[in-house]
């Protein structure tokens, strides 16, 4: 049922919209800025009438509030002196509708019923091109390689069921996209697909998201609030960045799966949920496990079947097919003239390590398209540092570097072989300024300098 909260002083034009009898609407009046922040704290309108002259509550005040808020809820402005400048600034601020006072019963309900049915219109469009963004996606989902066609077939025997799927990978490497496939590809297509970010979000605010709260659980918390898991009902919910998740998460995760069943922070009433649980994460479990950090129970519990997906590096057939792909799409969004790709770029496209995976590829050709000025892709329009900065991580092992008998020299002397060579490249990524290379070691510059003598270094 549409609801609709009125601000003004004057009761008039709430007892006039109450008799409009809008059908099945629900109106509630408040007199004051106040009341009005307390009301759009509480609960979510579809429309505000509210009297432009409000004091404590300007119209650009009010909206500026529901936008930071990511509300739809369309706003009318009544005034009783109103001049055109004022109808002018409501309007170029986003008001959906300015009456001037006094206004008959009948322009109140046309306003209303226009801006009521404006702001159905909006959401149901964003419905539509999220379903569309989605479906794009899906049909364009690019690859060759054996190990993804693999993941496919896995995804696609899963599908029928209610199982748990855990998906592993790097981050850009299309664990998001793999998610939504397997949801479209489910019977529960269409049913709600929810995806939470678990890394992005403090550990108790998390809880309340996926698993909702009753009205004073905490302070803040001004209304009972459902849950992710609750949202979910009936079809996907997908956790990205699990690995990191607390202990008493875990606990709670464990109960979902087990049990079907949540529980809302504040309450102990169990209410039961029927969804599919899909987790991706960007760490080794196993080894989040061994050290203590992840419930060996969970881990069983969501490791029954699990995909892993490769990073782009290990799949180099896809870069080139990628590539082409989305040229295409920025082509097609940009409208530029732009053909293909030149062998040098190609080359080097498909010699670069990806440490972003796809969304970095992703990234380097939107770009390209922009830059270009050919209508070929060339390695100029490619940014000079394709590998991203230096990562360490990357870097060969240090066993390697040790040579084959490291192991029978004490551990200081064996370590100061790579020692010397870190030292070294960062001098000479810094072109020899001290300063600047001991900052970026993370030591000080006479410890720098200690080093450099220990280690022979010039
Ligand atoms: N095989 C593919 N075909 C087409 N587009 C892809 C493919 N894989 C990934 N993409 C695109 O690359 C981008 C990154 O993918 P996605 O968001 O699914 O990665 P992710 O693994 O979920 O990353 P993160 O770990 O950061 O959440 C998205 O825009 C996605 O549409
Ligand atoms: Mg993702």
């Amino acid at each position: 049922m549409p609801s609709i909260l009125v601000i003004d002083p004057d009761p008039e034009t709430a007892e006039m919209l109450e008799d409009c009898r809008l059908r099945e609407t629900a109106v509630r009046a408040v007199p004051g800025a106040h009341e009005a922040l307390d009301a759009l704290e509480a609960q979510t309108f579809d429309l505000v009438v509210a009297d432009a002259h409000l004091p404590g509550l300007a119209p650009a005040e009010l909206l500026a509030h529901l936008r930071q808020r990511g509300s739809d809820t369309a706003v009318v402005l009544v005034a009783a002196f109103g001049s055109v400048e004022d109808a002018v600034v409501a309007l170029r601020d986003g008001a959906a509708d300015f009456l001037p006072k006094p206004f008959t019963q009948e322009q109140v309900g046309v306003a209303v019923r226009r801006s009521l049915e404006n702001g159905r219109l909006v959401r149901e469009n964003r419905t539509l091109r999220h379903a569309l963004d989605d479906r794009l996606k899906l049909d364009n989902f690019v690859s060759s390689d054996p190990r993804m066609q693999r993941i496919f077939k896995t995804i696609g025997a899963v599908a029928g069921t209610r199982s748990t799927l855990l998906i592993t990978g790097e981050s850009g490497t299309g664990k998001t996209l793999l998610a939504r496939a397997l949801h479209r590809s489910s019977d529960r297509a269409d049913g709600p697909f929810i995806e939470v970010n678990c890394g992005a979000m403090p550990e108790n605010l998390l809880e309340s998201e996926l698993f909702g709260h009753v009205r004073g659980a905490f302070t803040g918390a001004v209304r009972d609030r459902p849950g992710k898991f609750e949202e979910a009902h009936g079809g996907t919910i997908f956790l990205d960045e699990i690995g990191t998740s607390s202990p008493s998460l875990q606990v709670k995760l464990l109960r979902v799966l087990q049990d079907r069943v949540v529980e809302r922070v504040g309450e102990s009433r169990t209410i039961p949920v029927d969804v599919r649980v899909v987790l991706a994460t960007n760490l080794d479990l196993a080894t989040e496990v061994r050290e203590g950090r992840f419930r060996e129970d969970l881990y069983y519990r969501i490791h029954v079947i699990s995909v892993e997906v490769p990073p782009l590096r290990a799949r180099p057939g896809d870069v080139g097919l990628l590539a082409e792909h989305f040229l295409r799409r920025f082509v097609a969004e940009t409208r530029r003239d732009v053909r293909g790709f030149r062998p040098d770029a190609m080359i080097a496209l498909e010699r670069a390590r990806w440490p972003g995976n796809v969304r970095q590829l992703e990234n380097v050709i939107e770009r390209a398209v922009v830059l270009c000025e050919h209508d070929e892709i060339g390695v100029s329009d490619l940014p000079p540092d394709l590998d991203g900065p230096v990562h360490h991580s990357d870097d060969p092992t240090p066993m390697s570097m040790l040579g084959g008998d490291a192991h029978l020299l004490p551990l200081k002397q064996a370590l100061e072989g790579p020692e010397r060579m870190l030292i070294q490249r960062a001098l000479d990524h810094f072109e020899g300024n001290r300063q600047r290379t001991a900052e970026s070691l993370g030591i000080n510059r006479s410890t720098l300098f200690n080093k450099m003598r220990r280690l022979g270094i010039s």
